[in-house]
C-alpha cells in the first residue's frame, strides 16, 4: 500500500485562507503539472471531512469514479455527491488503511489538512508531492503540523514552471 499526498500550497505553506478559500491557487488548477497522472495512478481517496465539504460546493464532483472516503465523526450526508463511490469512515489512519486494503486499493491520495497531518503523525505518508504557488498569504489553514518526531524526507525531484508552480516530491524515508 502506497500513501501519498498531492497538494498545492502558498510558498508560506497555507493550503487554504482561514475560512477555506483558495483563490491564491491558480483557477481550474493551473498549468498542468502532472495532477491528472496522478490521480490516474490512484485507487481511493481518502479526504476530510472539510475538504469534503469544499469539493461538495464545485459545480462537478471532482473524483470521477474513484473511491472516496470522508473522514469524520460526525454522520454525512452523502446524496448531494453526483457520481463515484463514497463512503464514510472514522478511527485511527492504521485501521483506515487496512479497511481499504481488503477492498484491494493499493494507493492512496490523502488531502485535506487535519488528514494529512493525521496521516503524517501516525507515518503513513510514504511519498509527498507539493506544488507551491507564487504567493505568500500570511495566514491561513496550515499543511502541516506539529509531530512526534521528526520526518525525514528524501528528495525525488523539483521541477519549475513557466507560471511560477515549483513542484518538489519527497519520499518519506522514516
Ligand atoms: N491547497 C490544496 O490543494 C487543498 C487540498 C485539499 C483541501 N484544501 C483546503 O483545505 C481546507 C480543509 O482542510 P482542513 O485542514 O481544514 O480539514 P480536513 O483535513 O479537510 O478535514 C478535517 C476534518 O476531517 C475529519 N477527520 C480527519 N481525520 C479524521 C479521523 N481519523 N477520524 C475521523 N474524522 C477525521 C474531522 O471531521 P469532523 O470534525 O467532522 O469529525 C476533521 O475536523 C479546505 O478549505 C480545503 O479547500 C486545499
Amino acid at each position: 500500500m502506497t500513501v501519498s499526498v498531492f497538494i498545492g500550497t502558498s510558498v508560506d505553506g497555507f493550503i487554504a485562507r482561514l475560512k477555506g478559500d483558495f483563490d491564491f491557487l491558480p483557477p481550474g488548477g493551473g498549468e498542468p503539472h502532472g495532477y491528472d497522472e496522478f490521480m490516474a495512478s490512484v485507487d481511493a481517496l481518502v479526504i476530510g471531512r472539510k475538504t469534503f465539504e469544499t469539493v461538495l460546493a464545485f459545480p462537478e464532483w471532482p473524483y470521477g469514479n474513484k473511491r472516496v472516503v470522508v473522514l469524520s465523526s460526525r454522520l454525512i450526508d452523502f446524496s448531494a455527491v453526483r457520481g463515484g463511490i463514497v463512503e464514510q469512515m472514522a478511527g485511527p489512519p492504521a485501521e483506515i488503511i487496512a479497511k481499504l486494503a481488503a477492498y484491494g486499493v493499493k494507493h492512496i491520495y490523502v488531502d485535506g489538512g487535519i488528514t494529512i497531518q493525521n496521516f503524517l503523525r501516525a507515518g503513513l505518508v510514504q511519498r509527498l508531492t507539493i506544488t507551491r504557488v507564487p504567493v505568500l498569504i500570511g495566514e491561513g489553514i496550515p499543511l502541516f503540523g506539529s509531530l512526534p518526531k521528526d520526518v525525514r524526507l528524501r528528495h525525488v525531484s523539483t521541477q519549475h514552471y513557466p507560471s511560477g508552480l515549483v513542484k518538489s516530491e519527497y519520499e518519506v524515508v522514516s
